[in-house]
């Protein structure tokens, strides 16, 4: 039985391949993408994530627009982590489709009231969009099967301030409201969080991306490393390769330049593939809270684990994983897509002669 996916993006490099995954899954149907505002503009993450569907023939699913800012602060994206247009250096055909015509927050609303009990929210950039949702309908914690976010950092240091994660730093009220209208939902439907406590083991390394040619049949098999110019693009044969090496290129650069090493954390792909196998996460309950006040920790996830704020666990945190077995199926799985996409555009090619 496929689960049926209700996604919530800012894409992104990453989200680009949580995407892909997604579509590679025969266990995931994906019901509809919100494009909310973070690692570049909502516009931009709306036309980045028709551009992949495009890339995977996967042009019936809906895309519906966010807001253009968070629920209280200015915008601020990160072009420097995932490229001009939020692809790396990858560039993609802009989709003659158009967005939908609701918006993200009442495509969320719509659905769960749609589909009650039977739709996993997966979010995979700032919650602004699910927690206008939440203000629309604040019945949709028990609307929805299950919430997977990746975001927050706890017992791990940040990756935008010391002590908080991007897409919490973006709009840290809205994910605080997220966090406490799920303070009431029974034990099995709390939203599992992968925090950077666990994203920051998913290195994705260049000899995944030739991995993933040879599982496309792409050739050449292309090894990057620090040394490749920044206007190298890749050769791949295969169109999904191509768009991956070029855009996880860029995130290769962008951890290196700051001495993370030649690897980029593949956050995103990582949450959809615990939103489809649960099993994949070891997770411990706690109840988070979003600090908004403190002048050095606004936007810090808090996690208290022992119950001494006296309140119900809001959270099912993952705690821990094994990369290699994330690893095998997402190569696995998007390679096989790259295939077969390509043999059915070869195919089309060859029907059109
Ligand atoms: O902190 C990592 C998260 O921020 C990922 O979702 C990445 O795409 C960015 O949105
Ligand atoms: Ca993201």
């Amino acid at each position: 039985m496929a689960k049926r996916i209700l996604l919530d993006v800012d894409t992104g490099i990453d989200d680009s391949l949580a995407i892909l995954y997604l579509l590679a899954s025969p266990d995931a149907e994906l019901v509809g993408i919100a494009a909310t505002a973070g690692n570049v503009p909502a516009p931009q993450v709306a036309a980045n994530t028709l551009a992949i569907l495009d890339l995977a023939d996967a042009d019936d699913i809906e895309v519906a627009l966010g807001a253009a800012e968070p629920l209280a602060i200015p915008l601020r994206t990160t072009e420097d982590t995932h490229g001009p247009q939020g692809l790396g250096y990858a560039q993609l055909p802009a989709s003659p489709r158009p967005l939908s015509d609701r918006s993200a927050a009442q495509m969320w609303v719509d659905q769960v009231r749609a589909h009650p009990g039977e739709l996993t929210g997966l979010c995979t950039g700032p919650l602004t969009n699910l927690a206008l949702a939440l203000r629309l309908e604040p019945n949709l914690p028990l609307l929805l099967d299950r919430l997977v976010i990746m975001g927050g950092a706890f017992n791990h240091p940040g990756n935008t301030t010391p002590t908080n994660e991007w897409n919490i730093h973006v709009d840290p009220e809205a994910a605080k409201e997220v966090f406490d209208a799920f303070s009431a939902v029974p034990p099995g439907r709390r939203p599992v969080v992968c925090a950077l406590d666990i994203t920051e083991t998913i290195e994705m390394r260049p000899d995944h991306l030739v991995a993933l040619a040879e599982a496309a049949r792409s050739t050449p098999p292309e090894l990057v490393n620090e040394d490749f110019d920044t206007e190298w693009r890749s050769a791949a044969t295969n169109p999904v390769i191509a768009y991956l090496t070029d855009a996880i290129r860029f995130y290769f650069d962008f951890h290196h330049s700051y001495d993370l090493g030649y690897l980029a954390h593949v956050h995103d792909p990582f949450a959809a593939a615990v939103a489809l196998d649960p099993g994949l996460a070891v997770t411990k309950p706690a109840t988070v809270d979003v600090e908004l006040t403190g002048r050095l920790t606004r936007a810090t996830t808090v996690a208290d684990w022992a119950g001494m704020w006296g309140r119900e666990p809001n959270a099912d945190i993952v705690i821990g994983t094994e990369p290699g077995i994330f690893f095998d199926r997402m190569i696995t799985r998007v390679g096989a897509l790259a295939r077969r996409l390509d043999m059915e555009h070869r195919s089309d090619m060859e029907h059109r002669r």
